[in-house]
């Protein structure tokens, strides 16, 4: 028998792996075509402090090798989130993690500090890949944005862990996973979707009414691995900090690449809208992958990769 649960800096998930963020509503709907007690942990949607109606369609397309999507954040903001999806998400057997996005550092703080609140989150996943309306500046593409952001978001969490989520559009992530953890990040996730754009040659358009948007799917796998497996051996194993690997995952052999890369968990975004149940295939996988490896335990392959 193989123990496959995780200790995420201190919140216990009984396998690795994890719906990642806006791929999944706000979690019970995700319940309605999987058995969220089969997965580690469940991601919301990125919440902001008011409501956002997010693009105008077309705002999610398929492009060889994945999904391209600029939905632009659509979500029912804090106050409807607390009142309506957070009570429904809460009798959802497994972790949840509430993801957080805003226009400037105070947009992040108050929502932060209301997800501090509730007994539900043990953590909160920060999506930084938003651009600060005070000086246009990307919080996730520049190490002194990130900082200061982190820096007023750490007090207001007394009891919730913080997950940084980090970008793939930046020249250097090693720069990008120090300047989380020098904030005080808990854990960190790796990779939101790689900045990208199709083009109707037919209408002469862009397929997304943005114009570019996030590309993510099997097409960014390899990306993830390298990031994580720099992240891991430049920075993150040394602070302690544990990796949530994520981009491209559809089948155990890929979550397996992240955790021997460095992920000590592993998340499933564009896999869930080709089958919602692939979770599950993957977990099985991993668990006998980790018996054929001679482990008793999955975090003893976080990391290995020989790199000889
Ligand atoms: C339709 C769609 C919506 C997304 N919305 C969010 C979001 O609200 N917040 C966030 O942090 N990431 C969001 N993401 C990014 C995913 O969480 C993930 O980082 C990315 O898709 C890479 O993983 P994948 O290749 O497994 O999908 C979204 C991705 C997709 C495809």
């Amino acid at each position: 028998m193989v123990d496959m649960s995780v200790n995420l800096a201190g919140v216990a998930l009984r396998n690795p792996v994890m719906a990642a963020a806006g791929t999944c509503g706000y979690v019970a709907e995700l319940a309605d075509v999987l058995d969220p007690a089969r997965l580690g942990a469940i991601v919301t949607k990125s919440i902001t402090r008011e409501p956002r109606e997010g693009h105008p369609p077309w705002r999610v397309v398929e492009v060889e090798r994945g999904m391209l999507n600029a939905v632009g954040l659509a979500n029912v903001g804090l106050d409807r989130f607390l009142a309506e999806k957070l009570p429904a998400a809460a009798t959802v057997d497994t972790v949840i993690i509430a993801s957080i996005a805003g226009n400037c550092i105070d947009d992040y703080v108050q929502v932060a500090a209301a997800f501090d609140k509730s007994e539900h989150l043990p953590a909160v996943e920060l999506n930084v890949s938003c651009p600060n309306t005070d000086d246009g500046l990307q919080f996730a593409e520049h190490p002194e944005s990130l900082r200061s952001l982190l820096k007023e978001i750490l007090p207001v969490l007394s009891q919730t862990k913080m997950i940084v989520k980090l970008s793939p559009n930046v020249g250097d992530i090693v720069t990008m996973a120090r300047a989380a953890i020098d904030g005080g990040a808990d854990a960190l996730t790796l990779i939101n979707t790689v900045s990208a754009m199709a083009i109707d040659v037919r209408t002469r358009k862009p397929r997304l009414s943005h114009g570019a948007g996030g590309l993510s799917g099997p097409a960014i796998h390899p990306i993830a691995v390298r990031m994580v497996h720099e992240v891991y051996h430049a920075v993150s194993r040394e602070a302690g900090v544990p990796l949530i690997g994520l981009g491209g995952v559809m089948t155990w052999q890929d979550a397996a690449e992240l955790i021997l890369a460095g992920a000590s968990a592993v998340g499933m975004g564009t896999a869930l809208f080709v089958d919602p149940q692939s979770p599950i295939a993957v977990v099985k996988g991993l668990t006998k992958w980790v018996q054929q490896q001679g482990c008793s335990s999955v975090t003893e392959l976080v990391g290995q990769v020989d790199n000889t």
